[in-house]
């Protein structure tokens, strides 16, 4: 056998002329994304359609370009202005290049040996952030992939350090229990379950206009101490997923910290607001918390996934996994703040902190207040828009950049459902823009998320005529 092949596939010069073809194929796509009309956001393809063409694609031959094209050709494209569906950010261009070499170096950060640049750097992106947070001295943080895996990863801490049990030693109790909105993101009652507690064990708290109702609290505690169930931690939305609506996290701090239940605030979406002079008080109390998760992948610019995890007591980072792995430990069985894998799921761990680095250390804290301001105001200038328009309802006011409405023509709720559902079936079909549906109060609504900070008042003008016209 040779390795004329193995020597042909990591040729450097081979590398050079492929990158720089990719580099200017993805440099096209985005000035196609903001300057031609005719370009559609998504160009649907049936589930099983889709799986064949890339099946019977596999073994064909052609040239990389033209692969590279096709998969540009069949994705949804978030940097067109008229991507207005999930909450996944187009990432700054340039972020993308630190992903590059984040993937091509592929230093795992397991310990620090493994990803010497990659360890410091995440210390010095979480520093960063911890600032906005106003926790001082010792907070510290993660980096992770995902808020789904952040939730869980800070929740494991919250569990962990409830006084009465060792419960990675000895095992989950069944009588412990988790507070959390009826708003929230599925992954946080995934994370309840996945800890071994079942629906006995979460909490829905009741809330009023999709924040939680803080006047009952104190009701819902005493009820869950009647049952039986001893409550460890209290989850805050900033903000919910489906309406984009932040919980009064300052008075869900100040009932945990007076029955000493931990307070988790997953700011997946949200939590970047810290950063807007704007938008900050939307999350006030924050410093009362004892974990904040916000994705970087959603409100701050950078390619997905890239999740911050922080703790205000630094050393509770520690506990979520209270498991020794002898070859990652020093002699004296410490585990160092430079050896990351003591403190995540992940053992090898990509360098996602380096994107981040990059936007910060190029653009500075601007970009992404600018990209959360322009977002947030333009979704409250559409709320309006909505509002005065015949035929079109809000489900709430936006406190971000997320608006739910629907067409309301008097039909009976059924019928206004199925309408709603199906303009948005049309809209994914047709493909001049994407945007989502929600349920919101049991009622079908259909959900935009501002993501793209080109998209503009006009742009969804024209989608509210293109739901006129398909309707
Ligand atoms: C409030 C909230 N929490 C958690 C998540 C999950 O985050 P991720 O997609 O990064 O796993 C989401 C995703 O939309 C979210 O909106």
């Amino acid at each position: 056998m040779t390795k004329d092949l193995l020597k042909k596939a990591y040729d450097a010069e081979h590398f050079r002329e492929e990158g720089h073809k990719l580099v200017d194929l993805i440099a096209d796509y985005l000035s196609k994304c903001n300057n031609n009309p005719d370009f559609k956001v998504m160009p649907w393809m049936e589930p099983m359609d889709q799986y064949q063409d890339w099946k019977d694609y596999m073994h064909k031959d052609d040239d990389i370009l033209s692969f590279y094209k096709k998969f540009l050709d069949h994705a949804n494209h978030l940097h067109h202005p008229k991507y207005i569906g999930h909450q996944v950010v187009p990432p700054l261009p340039v972020a993308a290049l630190s992903d590059l070499m984040a993937t091509f170096s592929n230093n795992g950060m397991a310990i620090y040996e493994m990803g010497p640049a990659s360890t410091a750097i995440e210390r010095n992106v979480i520093e960063w952030l911890l600032d906005f947070v106003g926790w001082n001295g010792n907070s510290n943080g993660l980096i992770t992939s995902g808020g789904s895996l952040g939730n869980l990863t800070a929740l494991l801490a919250a569990r962990q350090n409830f006084p009465e049990y060792d419960i990675w030693e000895n095992g989950v109790k069944s009588e412990l229990a988790v507070m959390v909105s009826a708003e929230s993101h599925y992954s946080v009652e995934r994370s309840i379950r996945i800890m071994g507690l079942g629906s006995e064990s979460i909490i829905k708290l009741p809330v009023i206009d999709h924040r939680i109702d803080s006047n009952l609290l104190e009701d819902e505690l005493v009820k869950a101490k009647e049952n039986g169930k001893k409550v460890f931690a209290l989850i805050g939305n900033a903000c919910s997923t489906s309406t984009g609506t932040y919980d009064d996290i300052d008075a869900l701090a100040d009932f945990c910290n007076k029955h000493k239940i931990w307070f988790h605030i997953d700011g997946a979406h949200g939590g970047a607001a810290i950063i807007s002079e704007k938008y900050k008080h939307l999350i006030n109390g924050v410093q009362k918390a004892d974990s904040v998760v916000i994705d970087f992948h959603k409100m701050m610019l950078t390619p997905a996934l890239t999740t911050a995890v922080l703790f205000k007591d630094g050393n509770k980072s520690y506990e979520s996994f209270s498991q020794k792995a002898a070859y990652l430990l020093d002699k004296k069985g410490e585990i160092k703040w430079y050896d990351g894998a003591g403190r995540t799921v992940e053992c090898t761990k990509k360098a996602m902190g380096l994107k981040v680095y990059q936007m910060i250390k190029f653009y500075g804290r601007e970009l992404f207040e600018s990209y959360l301001d322009t977002t947030y105001d333009l979704a409250k200038e559409f709320a309006k828009y909505i509002e005065e328009i015949d035929d079109f309802e809000l489900a709430t006011q936006p406190d971000a950049n997320i608006v739910c409405f629907r067409v309301n023509n008097g039909q009976n709720e059924d019928e206004l459902n199925a309408m709603n559902a199906s303009i948005r079936a049309k809209l994914l079909k047709d493909g001049e823009f994407y945007i989502v549906q929600t349920n919101v109060d049991d009622k079908v609504y259909l959900r935009i998320t501002i993501m793209n900070p080109f998209t503009t008042l006009d742009t969804l003008k024209e989608l509210v005529e293109k739901i006129k016209t398909i309707n």
